[in-house]
């Protein structure tokens, strides 16, 4: 995804952490005055292009929602020589806490906040080249989390399959809401039954 501007001089790093005030914690030298312009003009941009992936109605990634929410972005550009010029972003992935109640096992109720996958995209161009990976597992590190700790929202055939693929996640607890959880979820949790 390009944009109008050099991205290296918004997005410092490889990957990039935003939560709701939309500040990363590395900022570019020279912060110019239009900075947080662009940061918003990239995130509303990725989610435009994630929910048209996912033939969604409307934009579930924005920089106005991030602002209302304790949600963390991480972001993914262009590192590679050859992407030299203006960088590019590659993808994203959006996670944050919610209160939600999860089947066990035993059919039980419990009441949880896991931390969810909210919102997964790669660049169609560049799908099935590892970077999807390297966004989850930055991710994971910097959560301190198990990929079986994760609730995940309305999970595409996709994300299924990279789960499966990347982190042997295959057999899911059935549940009555739209979160997937899988084998191990309440390991190390308190569950009611
Ligand atoms: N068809 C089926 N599986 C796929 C596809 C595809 N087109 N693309 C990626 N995968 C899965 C496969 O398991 C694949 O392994 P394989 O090539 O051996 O079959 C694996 O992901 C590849 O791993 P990465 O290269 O690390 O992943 P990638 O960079 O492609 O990112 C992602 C994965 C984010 C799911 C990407 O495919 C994407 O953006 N898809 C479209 C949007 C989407 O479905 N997002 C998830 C929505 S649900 C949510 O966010 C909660």
């Amino acid at each position: 995804m390009e944009f109008p501007f050099d991205i290296h001089k918004v997005l410092v790093e490889k990957i990039t952490m935003l939560g709701p005030n939309l500040r990363p914690a590395r900022r570019p030298f020279s912060a110019r005055v239009d900075f947080q312009h662009q940061i918003t003009m990239i995130v509303d941009e990725i989610g435009k292009a994630s929910a048209k992936a996912q033939h969604l109605t409307a934009p579930i990634t924005s920089a106005s929602r991030l602002q209302g929410s304790d949600h963390r972005l991480y972001i993914l550009k262009d590192c590679s020589a050859k992407n030299a010029g203006k960088g590019t972003v590659i993808g994203f992935l959006k996670v944050g806490y919610k209160k939600l109640f999860v089947l066990d096992h035993h059919g039980a109720h419990n009441e949880v906040e896991p931390l969810c996958v909210l919102d997964f995209y790669v660049h169609e161009a560049l799908q099935r080249h590892g970077h999807g990976k390297e966004l989850f597992q930055y991710m994971l590190q910097q959560e301190h989390l198990h990929p079986s700790q994760l609730a995940v929202d309305r999970p595409s055939e996709k994300l299924l399959s990279f789960l499966r693929k990347h982190y042997s996640l295959r057999s899911t607890i059935p549940q009555v809401n739209n979160f997937v959880v899988f084998e191990g979820f309440f390991q190390g949790r308190n569950a009611s039954a």
